[in-house]
């Protein structure tokens, strides 16, 4: 299939062209490089073994370049124009929780109205297949654990994830009221990791928010010890516990859902996680163990908006796309050390 990938060159979406590939399907990506750098895909052609992957860089919210990227991808058939995507796969977005807080606007502005301008330019082009990265965020504190995808969504506590939950609806609606639509939600869980080739990975602008690399930058000596938010939760060692899924293995969460397209799946949701739940100090631990090297950590309080567990029950998507996660905890810490021993300065 040939692939219009939005927010290719970011974190999930270059490992994702990787496996694309791999599976037969070719891509092109539009980008505006908000949070990311050209370099990775570079880096990603040369790990595929082509010249270079398509790309433009663009904003998703910029319609002209949009139906430019179509026009583009487009071929002749019995004298009509017929575009060549097969099927959209969307990461494009601004993710980070804090800053989404202090600049609602923008976030709300990006992401949905991003959305809007992509599925109706989508629809008059007659591409109605879409992949869309969802997050765990949509159930809140979740109702049950592990957490089905029959869990109701939840309270989000923060305009970040308000736009997975907004937007999971505006495109279940619009595939109710055309069927034509194929709607695949992933809700992805915590990816972390990096490709074992170590070229790429991910790389965050100014301090991590997020556990994995925050680790990653206390190992290369950038910071100096980790703060473990809150160790009073209920869980088996008092920290926060999530469901962490290497990345490749998300990458390929994408490939195996393009089957759900084939299938003609209407609307489909799936959690995107391994099913185990793992600790901060469960994290903190294989990190050192599997890389042989320390990380200084110092107990602080909770952080606001966190929950104390969080894993999903995977058992649909493996049933319905034959998708299931093939690395542990360990893969994910050598994998991300390798990539940020090799890139000390990211791309
Ligand atoms: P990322 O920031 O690395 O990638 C997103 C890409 O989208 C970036 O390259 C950015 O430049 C681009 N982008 C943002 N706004 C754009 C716009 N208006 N037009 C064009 N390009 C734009 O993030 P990621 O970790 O790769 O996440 C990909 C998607 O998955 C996001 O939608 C994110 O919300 C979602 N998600 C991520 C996680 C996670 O932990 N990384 C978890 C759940 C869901
Ligand atoms: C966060 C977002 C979530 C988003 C996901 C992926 C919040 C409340 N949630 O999930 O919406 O989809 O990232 O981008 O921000 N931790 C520390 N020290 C740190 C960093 C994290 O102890 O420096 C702990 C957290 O308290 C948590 C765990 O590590 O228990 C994982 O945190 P993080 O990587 O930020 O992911 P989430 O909070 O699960």
């Amino acid at each position: 299939m040939h692939i219009l990938v939005t927010g290719g060159a970011g974190f999930i979406g270059s490992h994702t062209l990787i496996e694309l590939y791999k599976a037969g399907h070719t891509a092109f990506v539009i980008d505006n490089l908000s949070n990311s750098n050209r370099e990775a895909l570079r880096r990603v052609a040369e790990i595929i073994g082509i010249p270079e992957i398509p790309f433009v860089q663009a904003d998703i919210r910029d319609r002209e370049a949009l139906e430019k990227i179509f026009a583009q991808n487009s071929k002749i058939v019995n004298g009509q124009i017929v575009n060549n995507f097969d099927a959209c796969i969307h990461f494009a977005g601004l993710k980070a929780v804090g800053e989404s807080v202090e600049k609602p606007l923008e976030y709300y502005e990006n992401n949905m109205n991003g959305t809007f301008v992509l599925l109706d330019v989508m629809r008059k082009h007659n591409c109605k297949n879409i992949i869309f990265s969802s997050s765990a965020t949509v159930y809140g504190d979740p109702a049950i654990i592990p957490i089905t995808e029959e869990c109701p969504k939840g309270q989000c506590t923060n305009p970040y994830g308000q736009t997975k939950s907004m937007l999971e609806q505006v495109m279940t609606d619009l595939q109710k009221a055309d069927p034509e639509w194929n709607v695949v939600l992933l809700r992805y869980f915590n990816p972390i990791g990096a490709h074992a080739s170590g070229r790429i990975g991910e790389n965050p602008n100014g301090i991590p928010n997020n556990l994995m690399p925050y680790i990653t930058q206390v190992a290369v000596g950038k910071r100096e010890r980790l703060g473990v938010f809150g160790n009073d939760y209920p869980t088996q060692d008092g920290t926060g516990v999530r469901d962490y899924i290497h990345v490749v293995d998300l990458a390929a969460a994408h490939v195996a859902a393009l089957q759900a397209i084939e299938r003609r799946a209407g609307l489909a949701i799936y959690n995107i996680g391994t099913g185990h739940g793992y600790s901060v100090l469960d994290v903190v631990n294989t990190f050192m163990r599997v890389n042989g090297v320390n990380i200084p950590y110092q107990i602080m309080p909770r952080r606001a908006g966190d929950i104390a567990t969080c894993y999903c029950n995977p058992a649909k998507a493996e049933r319905e796309l034959g998708w299931k996660a093939q690395f542990g905890l360990d893969e994910m810490c050598r994998d991300a050390w390798n990539w940020q021993k090799n890139n000390p300065e990211g791309y």
